[in-house]
């Protein structure tokens, strides 16, 4: 191939700013940015859920015909746009019956869509159909997580004649999700049932989308280096280890980015007073702002522990739970913003009763999601697994000091505090275990308490970090080239 500029299908069931659960949908929202300021041309697609304001959006004068196999053909139609500041197209299929819903996944209970394979399989087959309608041949197609991991065997068969010559990138977030469904499935995918074998889609007599498209996939990428090496292991691999071991010749960990332009406290629109490294003044207010908000005590010299995020295992809410009350006898202050497992939210909000110095809000809200890295101390991220974890880097942006566990993309951008020569720009521990965490917490808040110069100096190491979607999206086209034997 002599040609530079690529044509890529990018193809992700959330981007932002138009439906986020988590942060793939940052980064279905900042990479093909990037990738475009690199002069390649991109188009981007995700299903248009109820949420999501058509009369913003420009319908396109076709429908859009997407074969579903025994179900017969489905008509759905076709809205787009631009993401925002760029000239990026963003494409979204509408069709009311399987997007027209409150939720992406799941209902207001937290009970998975039953149809979520139905619902998937049809928007990875709408999106192909949409490159032909559009007369545009991608070079690649770049799909993520399980909703879309079909895409790269779909193009080895069903849709075979018109992506001959197109290869295929899949992007694992997060690996505990797979896409585990029916097996009768493979009859609305129309890929063959040669393919419900052991090497491909086949799983505990169902079918496994992530599994069938790390086969099929011509590279498969994760999104930090260490969760590349993890999940080729019992403790990561979920199940998938060995089939992973097996395709690690194509597996390559790029580390995710940081939009800039939406998390950083010089510029953000969202917090009570910008701020820069240079001139850190603003910080103050911020906190000020958090303990305002949340009736907290206003007390500028007690350290403010911070946690936005997904209330599920993943992120260690249970370690967080088991320590949180030892936690609290010390003089800190901590606030939580988070939705998801029940227990987990009916927990945290009785300690918020009980205890002064802990603030809750149970929710999803950027808004507060940015006054929450910017107003304090240290941001609390313990997980159990972490594929890449966006929130320890904008932590860093916002001289935030991320206390983690060292794991995956946490290990590879958070850099310990080393007392002795000074240097770091967090704190990490290691054993997944109650009492490592307690520990740290405690390290870090006596670091605040006797040693504040130090904790200025490792704020400032922290906003000088820079973690810059371009050089992703350099390593991604890197990759694509590879693949098209560039
Ligand atoms: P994950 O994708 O596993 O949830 P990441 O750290 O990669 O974890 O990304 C999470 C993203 O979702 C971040 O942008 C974070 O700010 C956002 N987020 C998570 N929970 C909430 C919430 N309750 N309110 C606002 N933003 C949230
Ligand atoms: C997933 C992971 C998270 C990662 C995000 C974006 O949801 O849990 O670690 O940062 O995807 O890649």
């Amino acid at each position: 191939m002599s040609k530079k500029s690529l044509n890529i299908l990018f193809v992700a069931s959330e981007v932002v700013p138009f439906a986020k659960t988590g942060g793939l949908a940052d980064v279905a929202g900042a990479l093909p940015k990037a990738i475009k300021e690199l002069g390649h041309n991109i188009i981007v697609v995700m299903p248009r859920y109820y949420k999501i304001d058509k009369a913003k959006l420009t319908k396109l004068p076709e429908p859009l015909g997407v074969p579903m196999g025994i179900m017969g053909e489905f008509w759905a139609a076709v809205y787009t746009t631009t993401l925002p500041n760029t000239q990026t197209p963003i494409y979204f299929i509408d069709y009311e019956e399987y997007f027209g819903r409150s939720g992406l996944y799941e209902d207001e209970y937290g009970n998975s869509y039953e149809d979520n394979d139905n619902r998937f399989i049809f928007f990875s087959k709408a999106s192909l159909q949409l490159c032909k309608m559009l007369n545009f041949t991608p070079d690649i197609v770049h799909s993520n997580d399980w909703h879309t991991a079909i895409i790269p065997l779909l193009i080895k068969t069903k849709f075979v004649h018109d992506f001959a010559f197109t290869k295929s990138v899949l992007t694992i977030h997060n690996l505990q999700h797979q896409g585990h469904f029916f097996k009768g499935a493979i009859d609305v995918m129309e890929v063959g049932w040669e393919y419900f074998n052991s090497h491909d889609l086949e799983s505990h007599d169902g079918v496994n989308l992530l599994k069938g498209g790390i086969s099929r996939a011509d590279a498969v990428t994760t999104v930090s280096k260490k969760y590349a090496h993890e999940i080729q292991t019992q403790e990561f691999g979920f199940g998938l280890e060995h089939h992973i071991q097996a395709h690690a010749h194509k597996i390559y960990g790029i580390l995710n980015g940081v939009d800039y332009d939406e998390w950083n406290p010089s510029v953000d629109n969202l917090i009570a007073k910008k701020y820069d490294r240079d001139d850190m003044s603003g910080k103050l207010v911020c906190k000020r702002d958090i303990q305002q908000h949340f009736g907290l005590e206003k007390k500028d010299n007690v350290p403010l522990i911070g946690f936005v995020g997904r209330f599920a295992e993943q992120k260690g809410i249970g370690m967080i739970a088991a320590i949180i009350n030892s936690l609290l006898d010390m003089d800190v202050q901590v606030v939580m913003l988070g939705t998801g497992e029940k227990w987990a939210e009916g927990f945290f909000s009785e300690v918020s009763y009980h205890r002064s110095n802990f603030a809750l809000h149970i929710g999803y809200s950027d808004a507060l999601a940015h006054k929450i890295e910017a107003g304090s101390d240290m941001f609390l991220m313990p997980s159990l697994f972490e594929p890449c974890g966006l929130n320890q880097i904008y932590s860093l942006a916002y001289g935030t000091l991320p206390i983690v566990r060292a794991t995956g993309g946490l290990d590879d951008t958070i850099h310990n505090y080393d007392e002795f020569h000074q240097t770091g720009d967090g704190f990490k521990f290691y054993e997944s275990s109650n009492d490592a965490l307690y520990h740290t917490l405690k390290w870090a808040i006596d670091v605040y308490y006797n040693n504040k110069d130090s904790f200025i100096d490792m704020q400032k190491r922290a906003m000088n970090e820079h973690f810059g979607w371009d050089d992703a999206a350099r390593s991604y086209i890197d990759i694509y080239k590879k693949i098209l034997g560039n």
